[in-house]
């Protein structure tokens, strides 16, 4: 018999522990779009993970690459070395990344990106001649991951909170959700001049004290809110017109989750610095990446005299040669499969399904794009208090979710059934039904 698990000495992230220990909700594998509990009860997954697994669970193609390469190379520093494959990694990636963006810097994580791209920003103005760019813009609602840039990017009060001090210079703008947007399904129509409050802050504090605006182009983790037609337009225009660099943070929306490779092609703006993680590797091994212009490089590289690096930055797992190889299996993966073809294919169906919901009791608003949507709960006792019951919940309905405060965030992986649509959407149905 197995010994009882000992679940003191793990303290779980983002998590009410106290709570989890009372009643844990975990898994113990994975296969296509379902997990299984240690107790083996199936669970659909309606959130690829945390929207890392767009190719589905258990993909042997990447899980014999990562062998073959720890086998083979099992570990590189990259601060004056480096190994062939993350240089064949980068060349694969600027394939399908947006027009121009073809340099890109590896990290470990989302919120490493984050913090590299801000890095990379102020370097660069530094490099131009233009140091007294120090200053950010944000949006309310943003979540940009947790080191402390991207801390000091974040909207959430949560995640803002007890954190004060050692926070950067950032100004925020608003979100662009407004009344009016109410079950928009798509692009609203309306709210593009919300990107106005980004000329108010360049007349507030002087265009050229700002060195870049960070957007999730539809923002995730806030429940989806999907940008209004001609907003991130609008930003792009408005930062050309200030010399302000233009940061897309793609941690979520890349790699096919809109129907395109990147939010950046689906919307038609091009950023000049972008991050991406989670669906790099398929979740399988933690990775990021910074993708910036060899203009924007170059800038940098002529700054740099003597045998300096260039950009005094970079992580012990900066471009890992086993996440080099996941990262490479995962995109032939995407490429094979035509995966982003597929999402944007399956869009209409699974759309349809989460509009399906709108008239349910605890439903106050519905929100999607390609394959990533948000269900916003009506309140409950407290701020979050929905959204934390209806995760657990779903969970013992056999759905996984993630709920931030009281929005729901369905985004199954791009290689999901119209069946398992059906699946996730009864167990919705179900839960969202409920009188509580
Ligand atoms: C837009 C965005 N940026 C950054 C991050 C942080 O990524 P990580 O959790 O890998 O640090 C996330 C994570 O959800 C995210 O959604």
């Amino acid at each position: 018999m197995n010994a009882p698990l000992n679940m003191d000495h793990h303290w779980l992230p983002f998590t009410n522990n106290r709570l989890f220990h009372e009643e844990p909700q975990m898994f113990e594998r994975a296969e296509g779009r379902r997990y299984w509990t240690p107790e083996g009860q199936e669970i659909l997954d309606g959130a690829s993970g945390l929207f890392c697994c767009a190719a589905g669970h258990g993909r042997t193609e990447i899980a014999e690459a990562v062998y073959e390469q720890l086998k083979t190379l099992d570990y590189t520093p990259h601060f004056q070395r480096a190994a062939p494959i993350s240089f064949k990694f980068a060349e694969k990636l600027a394939k399908i990344l947006p027009e121009g963006l073809d340099r890109v810097f590896f990290g470990g994580s989302g919120s490493e990106a984050v913090d590299t791209a801000m890095k990379l920003c102020l370097a660069y103005h530094r490099a131009a001649g233009e140091g007294q760019r120090t200053r950010f813009v944000s949006r309310n609602w943003a979540y940009h991951g947790v080191n402390l840039g991207g801390t000091s990017l974040a909207g959430m009060v949560n995640n803002r909170r007890d954190f004060s001090g050692v926070t950067c210079d950032v100004v925020h703008m608003r979100h662009t959700w407004t009344e009016e947007q109410r079950y928009t399904r798509g692009q609203p129509e309306t709210g593009a001049d919300i990107a106005d409050d980004l000329e108010e802050l360049c007349r507030t504090y002087g265009g050229e004290t700002i060195a870049a605006v960070f957007v999730e182009p539809i923002a995730g983790s806030v429940g989806t809110i999907v940008p209004p037609k001609g907003y991130l337009q609008k930003l792009r225009a408005t930062c050309d017109k200030y010399g302000i660099l233009l940061v897309f943070d793609e941690v979520i929306t890349g790699f096919g989750r809109t129907g395109s490779a990147f939010a950046s092609q689906e919307f038609g703006v091009t950023p000049d610095v972008m991050t991406m993680a989670k669906a790099l590797t398929n979740g399988c091994v933690p990775m990021s990446a910074v993708a910036t212009t060899s203009a924007i490089q170059d800038v940098v590289y002529k700054a740099a005299n003597g045998d300096r690096p260039e950009f005094f930055h970079g992580y012990t797992y900066s471009a890992h040669p086993v996440a080099c190889a996941a990262g490479i299996a995962t995109l032939d993966i995407y490429e094979r499969d035509g995966l982003f073809a597929r999402a944007k294919a399956m869009s209409d169906t699974f759309l349809d399904a989460v509009f399906s919901l709108r008239n349910l009791p605890n439903v106050s608003d519905l929100r999607g794009y390609g394959m990533m949507s948000g269900i916003q709960l009506t309140p409950g006792a407290a701020p979050g208090a929905k959204g934390s019951w209806a995760q657990r919940e779903l969970f013992k309905a056999g759905l996984h979710l993630k709920a931030t405060g009281d929005a729901l965030i369905f985004a199954p992986a791009l290689t999901v059934t119209e069946e398992e649509i059906a699946a996730m959407t009864d167990i919705l149905r179900s839960v969202l039904g409920r009188s509580v």
